[in-house]
């Protein structure tokens, strides 16, 4: 017997990465998943991002766990559009029970030559985004009446400082103030709200030209091998970055009965980064 059988899941950023991760961790201990994802292209991201063939392939192998899992193609910017995808997926799968809000997007530039594109699509998506997130999933948890358990992905970057990513930074420290409002207000429901902050991990937000080049500007064609070498500097334990199972794994502990009294709470996982 699974630790999440009988529950549901909502995740946003399914189709790929730490979102996938999650989805298949959580299958695997039994839950339903309601997967939303953008699966689009925005405009100020410097890598590409996920595809409806993603987020295929995550419904895919969370099917082949025997889970059940429905799939949206929405934007968390459009509340309309989550809240469909949220109350769509509620009624297939009978109630919710989790929800990880952890859509979100990497454009680094200077603070002061950034343009304002950049600032806003970053603080629309990574913090207005979970707040969209958890307006449209949460009436779903209480109105089940069991309580439940949300964890918003923030960052390492919401406690320590890294150049260029100021509009990053401020969406994510963001997340910790909304979190806790919300863990707070929910508490009396036996709603649980906590983050986590990851530092690097292994995904193609990280994996890719554009972050290659801002590790190594030194470099004219800088490899990933290039890029970990450098990466290394950011943690303390001997690893240049995190896989994102070691995201779901801190994930599983705070939605599962393991940790049902960690509420308000803000989970580093950093390899000691912040030391
Ligand atoms: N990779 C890292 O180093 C790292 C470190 C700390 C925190 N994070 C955070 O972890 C979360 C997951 O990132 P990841 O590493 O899996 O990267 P990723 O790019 O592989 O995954 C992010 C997913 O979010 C989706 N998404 C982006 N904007 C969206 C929107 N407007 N609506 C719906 N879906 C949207 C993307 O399509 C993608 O599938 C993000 O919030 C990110 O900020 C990442």
């Amino acid at each position: 017997m699974g630790q999440l059988e009988g529950k549901v899941a909502l995740i946003t950023g399914a189709a790929r990465g730490q979102g996938r991760s999650h989805a298949l961790a959580l299958a695997r201990e039994g839950a339903d998943i309601i997967a939303v994802d953008l699966c689009a292209q925005a405009p100020t991201v410097p890598y590409p991002m996920a595809t409806p063939e993603d987020l295929a392939r995550t419904v895919r192998e969370v099917e082949e766990l025997g889970r059940r899992i429905i799939p949206s193609q929405a934007d968390v910017r459009d509340l309309a559009a989550l809240s469909a995808a949220a109350d769509a997926g509620a009624a297939e799968l009978g109630r919710l029970d989790i929800v990880l809000a952890n859509a979100g997007i990497s454009s680094p530039a200077p603070t002061l030559d950034m343009d304002e594109a950049t600032w806003d699509e970053m603080i629309d998506i990574n913090l207005t985004g979970v707040w969209k997130t958890v307006k449209a999933a949460v009436p779903h948890i209480i109105r089940g009446g069991r309580g439940g358990s949300v964890v918003i992905t923030s960052s390492a970057a919401a406690m320590i400082t890294l150049e260029s990513l100021a509009h990053y930074s401020a969406a994510k420290a963001g997340l910790v103030g909304l979190m806790r409002v919300l863990a707070k207000e929910l508490a009396p429901l036996s709603i649980r709200v906590n983050t986590v902050h990851p530092s690097i991990v292994a995904t193609e937000m990280v994996l890719n030209e554009a972050t290659y080049r801002r590790f190594r500007p030194d470099l004219a064609h800088p490899t990933r091998a290039d890029f970990e070498a450098a990466a290394r500097r950011l943690t303390r334990l001997p690893i240049p970055a995190l896989e994102a199972s070691d995201v779901s794994h801190a994930i599983l502990y705070l939605v599962s009965e393991a940790g049902r009294y960690v509420t308000g709470s803000t989970q580093m996982i950093d390899a000691g980064g912040r030391l």
